[in-house]
This record gives C-alpha cells, structure tokens and sequence, in this order.
C-alpha cells in the first residue's frame, strides 16, 4: 500500500486539484463516519502517510466525495503502479515518448498539451513512475480537447473529457489499414519473410466500440461492417458502465433492460452464432467460441499451407512464435525464442483479428456485432485454402 500512496504523492497534480484531494486525504482520519468499513480502512493508511503537516486542513469542510473517489481509485488498475502496464520501463528509468502518452498521466498531459508543451507525442521521454493519476482526467485544460486521433487515421470527435480520456488509451495502437499497407499486393498463402505480427496493442475497449466506423480491426475488402455500437442511451459511454475510479461496471446498470443482467448470460439474439444451436447461454460465449474455433484454424493453417508450424504463448511478445520441427515446443535460436516466420498475408489478417477481438475482455459487450463479423470473415478466410467445409459448421456473422 505505501508504494501506491507514494506515487500519489510523486504525482504531478494541478494546483485546483492539489488543494482540493490532499486536504481529503488528510481529513480522511478524522471524519470516516457515514462510510463503509472498506472505505474507512483505506482512508485509515492512507491518513498514515499522507497527511499534511499544515496548510488549510478544516476536516469539517472537506468534501467527502474526493475521498470515495482516491479510495476507489487506489484500488484500480489505473493506481497499480506494479503492473506491467506501468513498471514495464522500470529497468530503464524512463519511458519513450511514444509509449508515455497512455503509460503515464505526464506523458498524457504532455500528448494533449494540457502541460503548456505543443499538442503531439512528447519531445522527451518521461520519467518512470507515473500512473493515469487525477489529473490525467481532471486537467482543467482537458476540455478544450474536442477531437481523438485513432490509428486507422480517424479523427473522432468527443463530447467530454471523459471520453476524450479513455478513447486517447483505450485506442489500441495498429488499424486495418496497417494490415493492408504491410501485404499490399503480395500472394495471399505465400509466406514472406518480409511480414511481422503486427500487435493491436492491449485493452482496446475504444477501438471495438466503433467499430468498422473506427476501422481497428482487419475488414475484409469485399465485406460490410457494423459500426459504432450505440447501445442504448443510458449504456452509450464508458462511464455509464464502468465507474470512472474503481473502473468497475456497474452491473445493476445491465438489469433495467437485460432480465438476466449475469455477464455471462446476457442475450438477446436470436441466432446461434457460433452454430451449437444453444440461444440460452450469454452471447459472451458465442464470441469466445468462434474465437477459439479460429485459433484452431491459425495454428491449422500455419502447419498445412505456411509450412512451418506455430506456437502461441501468451505470456511472450510476440505471443506467436515457430515451430519448425513440430515438436510442440518453441523454436530457440542462441537462447532466444524463435518469433514466427512464415506470416503469409492471409494468416496475418486472421491473427491479427484473432489478437484484437481476444485482447478486449468486454468486446462482446463493447461491439459484439463488429467483433463477431470479423472473427466469422477471418475463420472463412482461412478456411477456403485449407479446403475445409466452412458452411458445415453453421458459424453466423
Ligand atoms: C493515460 C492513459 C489512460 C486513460 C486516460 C484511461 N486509461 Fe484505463 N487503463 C490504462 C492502463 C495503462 C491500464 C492498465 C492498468 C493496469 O494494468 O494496472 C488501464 C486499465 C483500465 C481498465 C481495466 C481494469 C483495471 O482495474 O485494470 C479499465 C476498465 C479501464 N482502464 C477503463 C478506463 C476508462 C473507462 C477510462 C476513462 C474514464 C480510462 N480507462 C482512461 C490507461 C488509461
Ligand atoms: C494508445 C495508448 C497506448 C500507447 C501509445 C502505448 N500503450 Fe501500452 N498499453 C496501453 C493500455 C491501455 C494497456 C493496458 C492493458 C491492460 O493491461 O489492461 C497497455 C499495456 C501495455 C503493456 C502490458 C501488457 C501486458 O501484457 O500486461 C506493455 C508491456 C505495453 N503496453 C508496452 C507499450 C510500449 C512499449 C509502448 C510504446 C512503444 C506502448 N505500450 C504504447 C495503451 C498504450
Ligand atoms: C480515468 C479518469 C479519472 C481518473 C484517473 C480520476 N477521475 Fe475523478 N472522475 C472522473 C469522471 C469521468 C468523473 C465523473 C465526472 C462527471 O460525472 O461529469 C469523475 C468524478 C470525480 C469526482 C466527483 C464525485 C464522484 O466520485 O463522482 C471527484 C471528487 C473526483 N472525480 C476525484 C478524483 C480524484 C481525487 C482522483 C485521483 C485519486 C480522480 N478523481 C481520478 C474520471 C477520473
Ligand atoms: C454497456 C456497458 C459498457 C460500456 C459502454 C463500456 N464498457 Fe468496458 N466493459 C464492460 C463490460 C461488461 C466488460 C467486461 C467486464 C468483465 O468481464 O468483468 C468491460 C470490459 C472493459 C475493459 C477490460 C477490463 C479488464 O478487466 O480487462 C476495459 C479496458 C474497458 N471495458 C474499457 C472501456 C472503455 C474505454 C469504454 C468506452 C470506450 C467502455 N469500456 C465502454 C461494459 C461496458
Ligand atoms: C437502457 C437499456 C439497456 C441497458 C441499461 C443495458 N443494455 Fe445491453 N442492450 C440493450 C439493447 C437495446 C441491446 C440491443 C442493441 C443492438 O443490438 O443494437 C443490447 C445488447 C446487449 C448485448 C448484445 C446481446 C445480443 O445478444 O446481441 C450485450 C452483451 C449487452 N447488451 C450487455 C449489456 C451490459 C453488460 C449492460 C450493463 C453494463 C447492459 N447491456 C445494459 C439495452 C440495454
């Protein structure tokens, strides 16, 4: 816990903000009642490390609202300065200009120009230690932000600043177009030593939501694909599910419209998507199951038509590495895992869908029209050079 409430303290906050959140943290001691226990405890350690020496520190006047959002924010993820997501450049001591924008709220701030800098990817690296801290969505100068880049090239415009943060991290970082630029004109089965996996980047909760409109994911030229997904009015922004600080979705949202409002069980289609005939399970289980179906045709396909086998590890970038002897295991070539090497244009495409659509955990909920089409044109993609029977399986898109 003292690691965290340090980088809270490390953190750059405005001046409106500091005024307003340490004073809390400080009162939290002292006025804990009305709370729950929860609650309490966290404001307990939290007292214990970060209470002001002096200054305007008036327990009675201090707003208890800031202390149940640092309470709930200091358990998220976006707080979690051991994640990956976060210690990752730890080692190095400073984080690329590139990459600071999403993993840090200085190089945020910096990206938006919300520091005084020029707009744009920060001109310096960042200092590491950093986390999407208060003023990452509560910078003042936030609002003046009325348009998001997404890297299909899209401009997106943005209706507050909520939106206008989540959309800047939650993007992913590659697009179709990408996908289509890498094989241009090449052979569709021939492998081409020139092709790399190219990696959507990791909770792309922004990116599924628009949808085709966004053009995140590999859209197959001679098909048409849903758009952003509106939802319904009281479901259609990030912060209408999921609590901006504890990041958690409000699931007693879901039962106003859903009669079964379990993640897992939500449907309303009438079609069996994944072609087990079963419209009782949630449509959460459809998605995972044609996801999985095409896993089985990558690692099929890479064997029968690219040539060399493959082997898919989660836990390693590039998650996708060779196999060439077939042996099960991870090609190793002077200590270092082989990455794959036989991409063919077709196999890119499918797993670079394959990659996006699993990569959100909430794809089914944020687009599942979107994710399910390109999970199906991806399958029958792969399916045809295969000479597999893809109508047989019943898939839908
Ligand atoms: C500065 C970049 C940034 C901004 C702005 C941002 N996020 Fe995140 N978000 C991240 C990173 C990085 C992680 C991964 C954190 C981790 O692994 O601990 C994350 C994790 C999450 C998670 C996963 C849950 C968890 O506890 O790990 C959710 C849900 C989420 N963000 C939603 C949102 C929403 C909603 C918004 C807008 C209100 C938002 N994020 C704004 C970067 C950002
Ligand atoms: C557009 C925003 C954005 C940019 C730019 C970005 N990332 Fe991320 N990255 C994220 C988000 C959001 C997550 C959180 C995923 C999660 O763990 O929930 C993440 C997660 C990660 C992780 C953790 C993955 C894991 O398995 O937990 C690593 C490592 C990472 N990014 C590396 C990089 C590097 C290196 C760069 C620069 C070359 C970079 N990122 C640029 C948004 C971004
Ligand atoms: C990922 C973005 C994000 C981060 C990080 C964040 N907030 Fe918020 N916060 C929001 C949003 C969005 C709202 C809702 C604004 C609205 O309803 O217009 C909000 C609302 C609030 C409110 C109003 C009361 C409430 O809880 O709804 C307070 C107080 C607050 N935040 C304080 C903080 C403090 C203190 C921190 C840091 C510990 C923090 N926030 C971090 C996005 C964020
Ligand atoms: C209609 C409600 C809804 C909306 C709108 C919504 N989400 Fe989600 N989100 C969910 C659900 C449900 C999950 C899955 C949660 C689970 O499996 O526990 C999820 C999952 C996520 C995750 C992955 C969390 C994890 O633990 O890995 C992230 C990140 C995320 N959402 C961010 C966003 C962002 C950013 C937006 C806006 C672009 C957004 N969400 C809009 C309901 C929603
Ligand atoms: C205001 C009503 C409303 C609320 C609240 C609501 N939904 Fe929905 N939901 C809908 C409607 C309407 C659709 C159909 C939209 C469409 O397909 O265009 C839908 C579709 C879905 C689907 C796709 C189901 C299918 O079989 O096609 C999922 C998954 C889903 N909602 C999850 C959620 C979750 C999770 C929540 C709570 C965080 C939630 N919804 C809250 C109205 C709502």
């Amino acid at each position: 816990m003292s690691l965290r409430i340090k980088d809270l303290f490390g953190i750059h906050v405005s001046f409106g903000l500091a005024l307003a959140v340490l004073p809390a943290i400080g009162a939290a001691q002292a006025q804990t009642t009305g709370t729950s226990p929860e609650i309490e405890a966290i404001a307990q350690e939290l007292g214990q490390f970060v209470k002001p020496r002096s200054g305007p520190f008036k327990p009675d006047e201090i707003k208890i609202a800031n202390q149940t959002a640092i309470a709930n924010w200091a358990r998220s993820g976006h707080s979690d300065s051991h994640a990956e997501a976060f210690a990752h450049w730890d080692s190095e001591g400073e984080i690329p200009p590139v990459c600071a924008t999403c993993h840090s709220g200085a190089g945020f701030r910096s990206f938006h120009g919300l520091d005084g800098s020029a707009p744009g990817v920060k001109k310096g690296p960042t200092p590491v230690g950093g986390v999407v801290d208060c003023d990452t969505c509560h910078n003042p100068a936030l609002n003046k932000v009325t348009e998001v880049k997404f890297p299909s090239g899209l401009m997106h415009p943005v209706a507050t600043t909520a939106e206008a943060s989540c959309m800047t991290c939650h993007q992913g970082r590659a697009a179709g177009n990408m996908i289509s630029k890498a094989v241009a004109t090449l052979e569709p089965d021939a492998p081409n030593p020139e092709l790399k996996f190219i990696n959507p980047h990791y909770a792309v909760a922004a990116a599924t939501w628009l949808g085709g409109y966004g053009g995140s994911g590999f859209q197959y030229p001679d098909k048409d694909y849903s758009g952003r997904f509106f939802h319904a009015r009281p479901v259609e922004t990030c912060v209408s599910c999921h609590e901006p600080h504890s990041l958690k979705v409000a699931q007693d949202a879901c039962s106003t419209c859903h009669e079964d409002s379990k993640l897992d069980n939500i449907r309303l289609s009438r079609i069996s998507y994944d072609g087990s005939g079963d419209l009782k399970k949630g449509l959460r289980a459809d998605l995972a199951a044609n996801a999985e179906r095409l896993q089985g045709l990558i690692i099929d396909y890479a064997t029968k038509v690219a040539g060399v086998p493959m082997v898919f590890d989660d836990h390693r970038f590039p998650y996708f590495f060779a196999d060439a002897n077939g042996d099960g295991r991870i090609d190793e070539q002077n200590g270092n895992a082989v990455a794959y090497n036989a991409w063919t244009p077709r196999l890119l495409q499918a797993t670079y869908n394959w990659k996006f659509v699993t990569s959100d955990k909430g794809a089914f909920v944020h687009n599942p029209h979107y994710a399910l089409e390109l999970v199906y044109d991806s399958a029958q993609d792969l399916a045809g050079p295969m000479g597999l029977d893809f109508q047989a399986w019943n898939m839908m898109r």
